[in-house]
């Protein structure tokens, strides 16, 4: 499992996605296709930046019957994409049904990592809307242990999160972590932030960075900075 900067296309066209990543000579970042752009563009769109020689991150977040999940990760698995993900909300079953769809006819598979509870969701929201009682670190660890239960690789969370899921669920289990800001940028409406080094520190092993490159003056130099304060 390689450490590696993420970057969130978090564009509404292929136009607007291609000019971004055309900035990129010299080297081709990993690259988060969301709902936004994969809704515009449909397949094509990670057929063509999959072509381009990027590593992909399918960011879709699946969450339906384990026999619909399987099925559709065994469509998401023809496109190729190197890292996909589900809700561990679809309880164990899904996960592991998830699984056995994700498979390509030599025997490799995408990285599947799950989404515990959105960093959006705090403890009032969990109670009254979800009827969720316990403490939300305790359900977010509670699901990042039914994630590894049912053989997934990792789990999505907040930075502030990643050291206890290693603590719990190893170090080999793998933590996708959005919620990056550089010290001297904007945090927009994230709430809980980090700055790459300060993830690198805590042990993530990937960070997920959108806007602090997507929307800098250069993005080049943003994503180059990034790469040097996470990995050195
Ligand atoms: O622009 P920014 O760096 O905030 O983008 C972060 C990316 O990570 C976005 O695509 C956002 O949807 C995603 N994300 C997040 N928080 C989560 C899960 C995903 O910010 N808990």
């Amino acid at each position: 499992m390689g450490k590696d900067v993420i970057i969130a296309c978090d564009f509404d066209s292929a136009e607007k996605t291609f000019a971004f990543l055309d900035k990129f000579t010299g080297v081709k970042p990993f690259v988060k296709i969301g709902m936004e752009l994969y809704y515009a563009e449909g397949p094509s769109i990670v057929r063509e930046i999959k072509a381009r020689g990027h590593k992909i991150f399918l960011d879709l977040k699946l969450h339906d019957i384990p026999n619909t999940v399987k099925k559709a990760m065994a469509v998401l698995s023809r496109l190729d994409v190197d890292m996909c993900n589900l809700h561990a909300a679809g309880t164990n079953r899904m996960m592991e049904a998830a699984l056995e769809g994700l498979t390509r006819p030599d025997g490799t598979r995408p990285m599947l990592i799950a989404v515990t509870q959105l960093t959006s969701t705090d403890q009032e929201s969990m109670e009254k809307d979800l009827l969720i009682k316990e403490p939300i670190a305790d359900v977010v660890m509670h699901y990042a242990k039914g994630a590894k239960n049912a053989g997934l690789d990792g789990v999505v969370c907040s930075p502030l999160e990643a050291e206890k899921v290693h603590a719990t669920c190893g170090k080999e289990f793998c933590t996708v972590t959005p919620g990056v800001r550089f010290a001297d940028g904007d945090i927009g409406d994230q709430k809980r932030v980090m700055t790459p080094a300060q993830a690198k520190e805590i042990g993530s092993d990937y960070i997920v960075v959108g806007r602090p490159i997507t929307a800098a003056a250069d993005p080049v130099a943003a994503y180059e900075r990034c790469v040097k304060e996470f990995i050195g």
